[in-house]
């Protein structure tokens, strides 16, 4: 039986991805709302996951902002606001981080993390512009992923660690998007099918398994 964690659990696709992997077996899903996790505080994070009993198979990490409260993303340069950059890469980079310095304790051997950053964090796919500072801290995610992979391979036999991109889905964070969007549900059932399937660690890979650019 799979035993997983969630973590960021109260999101929409973390919700989704919880209500999943507890069909296949025991989950424990977290987050900042409900448990005090909240990845920019280093002491919270060791605290929170310090308590939990190894070892787990399936982690996935679904928290992150598009912007912090008050702010939007950048769709210029004389957009950029230094504190909102720096709490942009709290969250979406330095906590993931925070939070991957559990895994050598927390992993079971040929166990998976999935970290959820995003395509638009791809530096090589960038064509657009904008969005400074989320593109900047998910690409920074996607960099500690796969270091992180490098290590865990050594230190946690048979590990996969990836970096994963969801798809465009119908949560709070894309409130007010136009584009076509997935449900949580399908988001979550593809990701964890992604996850199982891989058979490399150190990857990005979107919803439907491609390779995305780094
Ligand atoms: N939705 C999309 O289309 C999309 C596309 C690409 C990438 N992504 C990525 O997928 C992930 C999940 O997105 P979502 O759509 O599910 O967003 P969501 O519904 O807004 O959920 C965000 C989650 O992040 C948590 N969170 C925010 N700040 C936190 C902090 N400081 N510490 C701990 N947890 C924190 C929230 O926890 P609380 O509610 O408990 O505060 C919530 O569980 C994010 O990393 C996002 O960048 C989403």
């Amino acid at each position: 039986m799979t035993r997983s964690l969630v973590l960021g659990a109260s999101g929409g696709i973390g919700a989704a991805l919880a209500a999943r992997l507890g069909r296949e077996g025991d989950v424990v899903g977290l987050s900042r709302s409900g448990d005090g996790l909240d990845v920019t505080d280093a002491e919270a994070v060791d605290r929170v996951l310090g308590a939990l009993d190894p070892a787990f198979d399936v982690v996935m990490v679904a928290t992150g902002i598009l912007a912090p409260e008050g702010h939007a993303p950048e769709k210029a340069l004389d957009a950029i606001d230094a504190n909102a950059m720096a709490r942009t890469f709290a969250v979406n980079a330095i906590g993931p981080a925070l939070v991957l310095r559990h895994m050598p304790r927390l992993l079971a051997p040929g166990g998976r993390v999935g970290v959820l950053t995003a395509r638009v964090g791809s530096i090589g796919d960038n064509r657009m512009g904008g969005w400074y500072s989320y593109r900047a801290a998910k690409a920074a995610a996607n960099q500690v992923v796969r270091t992180a992979s490098v290590e865990l391979a050594r230190r946690v036999k048979g590990s996969v660690v990836a970096a994963l991109h969801p798809g465009t889905v119908e949560t709070p964070f894309t409130e007010g998007y136009k584009a076509k969007k997935l449900s949580p549900e399908e988001s979550a059932d593809r990701l964890i099918g992604v996850l199982l399937g891989l058979e490399e660690t150190g990857v990005f890979r979107d919803w439907k398994g491609e390779a995305v650019e780094w």
